[in-house]
Formats: C-alpha cells, structure tokens, sequence
C-alpha cells in the first residue's frame, strides 16, 4: 500500500458514506473477531504451557491493574454458550485463533490431543449453527520456550512456526474452510521486540526487524504447510494492521515521514508478500540498525511470496504523521501502534517521526474517529494487489455503563460500526473485492496492557460472573445482518 493524500478519488468516495439502504454483496461474510488469550482463560489446563503472555502479564508494572488472560472471559469452557450467542446475532461466519501453547506447549514436538479436542469442539459447534469458521494460527502467544530460545528475533521460531501450522491443519483442515497465518505481525515484531509494551516486552530494534524477517518467513513456510495439507477448497489469508498513512501537510518533510512510515509499518509486509522483495527505501532507512544481507537467506523470498487468496485488513484509525515540529501536540496514542506508551520507539528508522490526531473525536482508546481512512485503505489495496480482501477486525472500545434494568446502551459504539460499515460500502462500490466483515469483538476481553479495562465487545462480560448481556450494538448488528445491509 502506498500512503495517499486526502484528495483522492477513494476520498471522494468515501464521502458517500451513511447513504441509506446499502446492501452488500450476497455471500458478504458478517462476522465477528477474537483471539485465544484474550478470551480463553483455562491458562493451565488440559497440557497448555505458558506463552510470553502469561508471563508478560505476571510481570509486575506490564498489564493495567496487574490483570491477567489466566480466566479471561472462560470460553474455553462457556463456548456453546458463546456460539449460541454468535447464532442469535446471524453471524455467518466467526473468527477466532488457536493458541499455539494449547496445541503444542513447548513449540516442538507433537500436538496435545485435549487442546485439539477443544477447537475441534469449537469449530463442531461451530457448524452446527451454520456459523462458518475462520481460524488464525497465531494472534501474539508465541510459546514461552520458543521466546526463551530467542523468539522471534531468531530464525528457528519461523520452522517452528510452520510445524505448528501443520499440526493444527492435520486436526482441522477438514473442517475450516479459511486460514489466516498471522495477525498484525507489525504488532508482534515492534511493539513485542520494539517499544516493548506488547509480549515478550523486549527494546532492541535490531531485534524488531530480524523478528518482522522471521514473522514474514514464519507465514510464507506456514502457507506451504498448510497448502499441502488442506484440501484444495481451503483458502489461506493473512491479517495485516497496514497503517493507513497521512501526512500532516503536503510539505516534503511531512511526506518523507509518511514515507518512513508507510515502509516500515505497510511495505515490510506487503512487498515481500506480493513478490517485490523488501522495499530499497525500507533496506536504505534501516542499513545502520539490521544487517538486511545476513538476515535474508537465499530462497526466502521465494517463501515468503507464495500466494494467497485473500488479504485480511484490520483498521480502527489513520497514522497522521509529520517531520520534527517545535509546535508537535501530545503524542498521538497510535505512536505505540495505540497500545501503550513506551520511551522505546516501535519504528525503527523512523523513530523522529511525530504522530498527531486526526481529529479530536475520538474511543476510549484514544483513538480518533476516522472512517474514510477504511475505504481509502481497501480501495487502495484493491488497487496495488488485486486479490479478495477482508475486514479482519474493526470496533471500537467505550466506557459502557450498566443501566438500573441490567441493559447496555452503547449508541457511540453503533455509530462507530455504521460509519466504518458504511465505509467498507463506499470501497465495494468504487470496485474493491471485500468479501467479509469481522467486527471487534464479539466479547468484552483481555485488551493486552490495558487488561480489562478497555471493553470492545458487542456483548457486555461482566468479570465477577462471567455473565453474558448483549449490549444494544449487538441488537443493532443483528439487524444488519438480518437485512444484508445498513437501512
Ligand atoms: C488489534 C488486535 C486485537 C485487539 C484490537 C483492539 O490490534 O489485533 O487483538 O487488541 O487491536
């Protein structure tokens, strides 16, 4: 993805967005997102290990309020109640990942049958409703062993990676009809290895990029594991958090940065992954911090570029971005990939950049309220890779209150959902190929170093209980859902 101006024709598109009565394409998979250790509690049953984070967030001063995945939402023992809630919605389809440590907790070796059973029960249930699944291999759980072996950083972690991703197709394959690889490994290799407010907490930027190298390795290995071991039908994708960049002004210092940005943040992923290698101006940024010569094996490329049939996006807001300015505001939250704050840049190369808001109305996150920015993305990947594309994650955190009758009224969270879905319309009209929507999260859960503090889900969790209460956004999508599009 290329970084784009606000004058553009997908801009202008975009201003369509709220039109009454759009309809989507027939077929659009209305979904709903969440990952293993944000919702599965069950931390030390049935043979699972530790990943890096369970001991990231026993790590004193790591996770808001000391808050921990240990029980989460305990849906590894409520999901028939969870699926019975996703069926009530009409969702068409679920995603959700596997944890790497309940399958196979040491990373090596062969596969626990009982963490199996759990998905296979899952995916069953699943089914049964007519909720079609969609499986992430791996959203941030890296077995804590392989991360004591050097994680990421090293390139081990990409063959184990890909071992995994066969024993999990082995169980599954003839049951899940789409696979995604990685989610946002931007997120794993920068804030895990860069500005260290993600697990394994680590700040060294050489480390962040050989562990982007890996991630990227990581993928395309596991993309030919899991094509030899699936049936022909299957469909793999991969769910990056491209930044949808902006510079601050149309200076050449402001787009410099954006450029910065766009490399580090989109065309690490995205070059090697269509085929073009890692971006010159990316090698050039970063030839003082990474030895790119020694880190990029023969053949490589070659791996990491296999194709795929469909590219998951996950967005929530723009990267407005500027050069050094005397006047620069608060940093932006998104500074830190909107998870925390860090003195430790997670952009190496680019660690002068300045972030800035795009607005001022903005989630509990912090995080401004920006819906052209969806289309602008999806229309722009549409038009640089040309393949199907998803919305893998998208929602918004508020501070939802409990009303005296048990009820949750959570108007800015439908508001939020119709914009950006009204957004994904505008990219379909303008010819974009977007095929789903999975909207975050079905549940409140474990929002990483936020804990619990920060609630996403369409459905109210009440911690103490485990009690499930639709919030009136679930009642709103439900309706969408039912009429195939926004009225
Ligand atoms: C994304 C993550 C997801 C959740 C949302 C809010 O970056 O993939 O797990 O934390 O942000």
């Amino acid at each position: 993805m290329t970084t784009t101006d606000p004058t553009t024709a997908a801009h202008a598109a975009a201003a369509t967005a709220g039109a009454p009565g759009v309809v989507f394409p027939p077929g659009f998979a209305w979904g709903a997102a969440t990952a293993a250790y944000q919702i599965e509690g069950a931390a030390a049953e049935d043979g699972r290990t530790p990943s890096i984070w369970d001991t990231f967030s026993h790590t004193p001063g790591k996770v808001a309020n000391g808050d921990t995945g240990d029980i989460a939402v305990d849906h590894y023992h409520r999901f028939r109640e969870d699926v019975r809630l996703m069926a009530d919605l009409g969702l068409t389809s679920y995603r959700f990942s596997l944890s790497w440590p309940r399958i196979q907790p040491t990373g090596r070796g062969p596969a626990v049958e009982r963490g199996l059973d759990f998905y296979r029960a899952l995916v069953d249930t699943l089914l049964e409703h007519g909720i079609s699944p969609v499986a992430t291999l791996y959203h941030w759980d890296l077995p804590q062993d392989l991360e004591d072996a050097g994680g990421w950083p090293i390139r081990e972690t990409a063959h184990r990676f890909a071992e995994y991703a066969a024993l999990a197709a082995r169980a599954l394959g003839d049951r899940v009809p789409l696979w995604s690889t990685l989610n946002e490994p931007w997120c794993s290799a920068f804030l895990g290895y860069g500005s260290g407010v993600h697990a394994p907490g680590r700040t060294d930027p050489a480390d962040a990029l050989k562990a982007a190298h890996h991630l990227n390795l990581g993928h395309g290995l596991a993309v030919g594991t899991l094509r030899e071991l699936l049936p022909a039908s299957a469909q793999i994708a991969v769910s990056h958090n491209l930044h949808l960049v902006r510079p601050l002004t149309d200076s050449a210092e402001d787009r410099e940065a954006a450029r910065r940005i766009d490399a580090v943040g989109n065309r690490i992923w995205t070059g090697p992954l269509f085929g073009g290698g890692y971006p010159a101006d990316l090698l050039a940024d970063t030839a003082a911090i990474v030895d790119w010569d020694e880190l990029i094996r023969p053949g490589d490329l070659a791996e990491i570029g296999r194709p795929i049939d469909l590219l998951g996006l996950n967005y929530y807001t723009p990267t407005i971005v500027s050069a050094p300015r005397k006047d620069a505001e608060t940093p932006d939250p998104a500074h830190n990939g909107g998870h925390g704050e860090s003195a430790h840049s997670p952009w190496p190369g680019a660690e002068d950049v300045v972030f800035h808001l795009a607005n001022e109305d903005v989630t509990a996150m912090g995080w401004p309220i920006d819906a052209t920015g969806l289309s602008e993305s999806l229309i722009g990947m549409h038009r640089d890779f040309g393949l199907p594309l998803m919305v893998t994650e998208n929602g918004a955190a508020y501070e939802d209150v409990v009303g005296p009758d048990g009820g949750i009224d959570d108007p800015e969270r439908i508001r939020y959902l119709h914009l950006h879905l009204a957004a994904v319309a505008d990219a379909i009209a303008a010819g974009a190929d977007v095929r789903g929507y999975y909207l975050w999260s079905l549940l409140d859960n474990f929002e990483w170093a936020y804990g619990y503090s920060k609630r996403f889900g369409i459905v109210h969790v009440d911690y103490g209980t485990q009690r499930r209460t639709p919030k009136s956004s679930a009642r709103w999508y439900a309706e969408v859902i039912r009429r195939g599009g926004l009225g």
